[in-house]
């Protein structure tokens, strides 16, 4: 008789692939982010969370919700960091630009700063970005 089972067998790596790609396709990049930012060392991260006091609260909070002591002056004001609409709209790259650059690199708001003594820094840079994403979670 005739043997079925290499068939067979391509028909469950079809399944198996048919299956996975959405998830691949639609899902892939969030388990990379997630192991990027575990990648990034707990004494970083600290340093950076000791930037963002120092460099950002001042206009951003404590929370990133944009209502630090100088920000009722700026206009346009720094947004809500904890909004998840936001967060889903902006890609890392644009985060770390803007903290690293500064608002008119990106066609933003002048009055928010650059950070070019932090270019020789990508991790610390990342890890401010890391900061930025722990607001909306
Ligand atoms: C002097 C006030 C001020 C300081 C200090 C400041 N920012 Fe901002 N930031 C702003 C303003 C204002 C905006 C909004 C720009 C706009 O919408 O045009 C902004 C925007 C941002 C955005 C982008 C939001 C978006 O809509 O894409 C991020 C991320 C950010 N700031 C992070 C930081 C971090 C991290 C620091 C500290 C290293 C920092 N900021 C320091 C005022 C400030």
């Amino acid at each position: 008789m005739h043997d079925t089972r290499p068939r067979a067998r391509r028909w469950r790596t079809r399944l198996v692939l048919w299956t996975l790609a959405p998830a691949l396709l639609l899902g892939g990049g969030l388990p990379l982010r997630a192991a990027a930012d575990d990648a990034i060392p707990p004494a970083t991260m600290t340093e950076a969370e000791n930037i963002y006091r120092s460099r950002c609260i001042s206009c951003h909070g404590p929370g990133g919700k944009g209502d630090g002591a100088a920000a009722a002056a700026l206009n346009p004001k720094p947004r809500d960091m904890t909004d998840a609409a936001w967060q889903k709209s902006v890609t890392d790259a644009h985060i770390e630009q803007i903290i690293q650059d500064g608002g008119p690199a990106v066609g933003k708001s002048m009055m928010m700063p650059a950070n070019p003594d932090l270019k020789s820094r990508p991790e610390l840079i990342k890890a401010l970005r890391a900061v930025v994403r722990k607001f909306g979670s």
